[in-house]
């Protein structure tokens, strides 16, 4: 534990240095939207939605109160079981340093399936292979090869420890032309972050080329949304660690007994505990930081106070505001006032995956095979081709005949609810049944 801390607190000094850098490009970009009639830059990215800032808070804490059941099980079994694992009193709060992801943004290594560990079949097959596999997925439904360029110009790999440069290791993909010159920057290592993470980015590339034909002009070859474009490839993610698709591929033994409780408690530690950070958390210090210009003699205070709030997390010792923790993740730098596009990607993910497990596949949502399925293919497709060109809403209701709705999402865990409220009975909850956005 104490290595961890010390690993954990190493994380944050970046953000020191970043600190100052993030208050002077707050300034730069909401003046910039300004001059172009914007409130600030948060309303700005909320308008590529076609939402007000007050409708994109009500969307973003919409989906906090519909997870939030769920969420306070998972959290109060994950204060019981590290506080077992670390062998201290069972803490209110997470301690911060505890949990597998520094920002404790997903948990899901916090559960060891027996049966189901992946890491040393792709260790095996090295960092080339999780990209290759990924692009032959895609190919198994209809969608072309990957552009010869992809290969050439894409940096897929971890830089070598003699290089004279260094690369930013968070993985992104990137439409460089807006038309067929689309590229990647990763850092492949072979284990199954890094599988989930490789099938992401080339769902974001396999949308880049499906909206570059000659119908949808230049300017409106982006996402739906930008939910969209983060949801189809986390979607293949989650698609290709059920059992039927790993055992069809022989990645997974054909007579495995997998525990399928455990296995749903995985997803969950991944798709459901991202929706408090990602609408909470990061969304709600983003808000305050474009739209109430927070004073930067107040961004740490702000950061924990909300981590709290919505994640039950808690650093271990005090974090003045010499430290910009927000700063260390590199969101807040780079990809400025969209993060709630990931909660409302994994929110999106369930409604098209039902939509593929009951209506393409006749499979369960919880198990099925998409390898291969020409006809999920041509969906996806059909989906992506328009690119902006149509309006969010209208385009998901004609595709799948619904609304937006974590409906999906919290049937799919419906399962799991119960048995998480039967571990948890008699234990002490230190979140409130409501989610509060009074702070
Ligand atoms: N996989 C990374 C993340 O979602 C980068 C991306 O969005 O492509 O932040
Ligand atoms: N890829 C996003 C991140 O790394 C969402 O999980 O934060
Ligand atoms: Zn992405």
């Amino acid at each position: 534990e104490k290595e961890r801390l010390e690993i954990w607190k190493a994380s944050k000094e970046v953000g020191k240095v970043l600190k100052s850098g993030v208050t002077n490009l707050r300034d730069l970009r909401n003046k910039c939207v300004q001059a172009l009639g914007y409130a600030d830059y948060f309303s700005y990215q909320a308008s590529e939605y076609n939402m007000s800032t007050d409708e994109l808070m009500t969307a973003t804490r919409g989906m906090i109160k519909d997870i939030w059941p769920l969420y306070r099980e998972l959290h109060t079994w994950a204060r019981y079981e590290l506080a077992k694992k670390y062998k201290k009193p069972v803490p209110d709060y997470l301690p911060a340093h505890w949990l597998p992801n520094r920002w404790g943004q997903q948990w899901s290594e916090l559960v060891k399936v027996e049966g189901f560990n992946l890491d040393p079949y792709l260790e095996k097959q090295g960092a080339e292979w999780i990209v290759k596999k990924s692009e032959e997925f895609y190919k198994s439904l209809g969608f072309s090869e990957l552009p010869k360029t992809f290969w050439e110009k894409s940096s897929l790999y971890p830089v070598p420890p003699n290089a004279n440069y260094k690369k930013n290791t968070h993985a992104s993909a990137w439409h460089i032309d807006n038309d067929k010159d689309v590229r990647s920057l990763m850092s492949v290592i072979p284990n199954t972050e890094w599988w989930g993470t490789a099938l992401h980015e080339l769902g974001h590339i396999y949308y880049y080329i499906s909206y570059s034909n000659p119908d949808v002009p230049i300017i409106l070859r982006s996402g739906a949304n930008r939910a969209y474009h983060e949801a189809f490839g986390t979607m293949m993610g989650m698609a290709s660690l059920q059992k039927p698709f790993l055992q069809g591929l022989g990645m997974m033994d054909k007579d495995a007994k997998i525990n399928d409780t455990l296995m749903l408690l995985k997803e969950a530690l991944e798709y459901a505990v991202h929706i408090p950070w990602g609408s909470g958390t990061m969304t709600e210090f983003e808000y305050n930081l474009y739209a109430k210009n927070i004073s930067p003699d107040k961004y740490n205070k702000l950061w924990w106070e909300l981590a709290k709030r919505f994640q039950g997390i808690e650093p271990s010792e005090p974090r003045g505001e010499e430290y910009c923790d927000a700063a260390t993740k590199t969101h807040i730098n780079d990809d400025p006032a969209q993060y709630y596009d990931y909660s409302m990607s994994n929110v999106l993910l369930f409604q098209f995956h039902q939509h593929i497990a009951q209506d393409i596949l006749k499979q369960d949502p919880h198990a099925t095979n998409y390898w291969g399925n020409k006809e999920i293919g041509n969906f996806l497709q059909t989906v992506m081709k328009p690119g902006a060109s149509v309006d969010w809403r209208e385009h998901l209701k004609k595709s799948i005949g619904q609304d937006f709705s974590a409906k999906p999402m919290l049937e799919y865990f419906k399962p799991l609810m119960a048995y998480l409220q039967k571990i948890n009975k008699g234990r002490k909850y230190t979140l409130p049944e409501q989610p509060d956005f009074n702070y």
